[in-house]
């Protein structure tokens, strides 16, 4: 049976950190939810987000886009009452790259701008899509090895396997990695060299344990509805008997994943104080 990687007890020291920093800043400047028109799940994101900032004691506001996404980017960027912002899906596409290339680095706490996302190519990220930090967040407090390992990502997209290979492949991190999508061949080859194997498919039980070396690390990031429940991208209950770890979903990846965009917020604000 495989080792259960557990998110909440690393968010858990994530927010601990977070407490001790937040106990010594001088204000707290809100994070605004900067949104066009949020469907049924990005309503339900946004209201975890506002409740995790309620018990951190940070104001968390929705800012309906007007009709200049121009204005309203730069004042957010001006506002010292701002520390973050998060542009949430969906929003119009050529509205989310304009507000995408206004956006102010300092205040990305999702590291989707073009600065941020260059940061993590050189390897010196602040400001990292937090889903893809939440696994380096996993792979350093399970102290899982990658140096001079296969690591395996399935899945391209800029908010995970893109940058989080990026991430492993920085020096001093030194993983070997493989990036699979949708017209890789021979998926289940590549997947099966893996020592650890990086889920971000968005397919509910697409891994099967066939897929899996044994003993390897599997880092699941799907976040699935079936049958009204929520599942990863391996099908759990197969593959943890092959595994030698394995991020349970929900309890994962997700919760970590919220805990990063948390620890992004107390980045800005100390850039914000070092400013005065
Ligand atoms: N835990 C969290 O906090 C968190 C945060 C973000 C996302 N997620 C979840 O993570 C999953 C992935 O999210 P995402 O935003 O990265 O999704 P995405 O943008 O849809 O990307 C999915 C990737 O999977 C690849 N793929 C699809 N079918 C495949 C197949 N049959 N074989 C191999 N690769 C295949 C796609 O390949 P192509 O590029 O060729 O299309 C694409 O690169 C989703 O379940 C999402 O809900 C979780």
């Amino acid at each position: 049976m495989a080792r259960i990687l557990d998110g909440k007890e690393v968010a858990q020291r994530i927010y601990e950190n977070l407490k001790q920093s937040l106990a010594n800043a001088r204000s707290l400047p809100k994070i605004v939810l900067y949104c066009d028109q949020p469907d049924a799940a990005t309503r339900s994101y946004m209201k975890s987000i506002i409740s995790r900032g309620k018990k951190l004691c940070i104001e968390v506001e929705m800012l309906q886009a007007s009709n200049s996404v121009e204005n309203d980017v730069r004042s957010l960027n001006e506002s010292d009452d701002v520390a973050g912002v998060m542009i949430m899906h969906p929003f119009k596409d050529t509205d989310e790259m304009t507000a995408l290339s206004l956006l102010k680095h300092e205040k990305d706490l999702e590291g989707r701008t073009a600065s941020s996302l260059g940061a993590v190519v050189n390897g010196e990220w602040l400001f990292a899509p937090p889903t893809a930090e939440a696994v380096m967040e996993v792979i350093d407090y399970y102290e899982i090895p990658v140096a001079g390992k296969d690591v395996v990502i399935v899945g391209r997209s800029t908010t995970v396997g893109k940058p989080l290979a990026m991430m492993l492949l920085k020096k001093g991190i030194d993983a070997t990695v493989t990036v699979c999508h949708s017209r890789t061949g021979e998926l289940d080859k590549k997947t099966s060299r893996a020592d650890v194997l990086v889920c971000a498919v968005g397919r509910a039980n697409f891994v099967r344990s066939t897929m899996v070396k044994p003993g390897a690390n599997v880092i699941d990031v799907g976040i699935n509805f079936e049958q009204g429940k929520i599942v990863g991208d391996a099908r759990f209950d197969e593959v943890e008997k092959v595994a030698g770890s394995i991020t349970p979903v929900p309890g994962g990846i997700g919760s970590i994943t919220t805990a990063i965009l948390f620890r992004h917020y107390g980045t800005s604000l100390k850039l914000m104080e070092a400013r005065g």
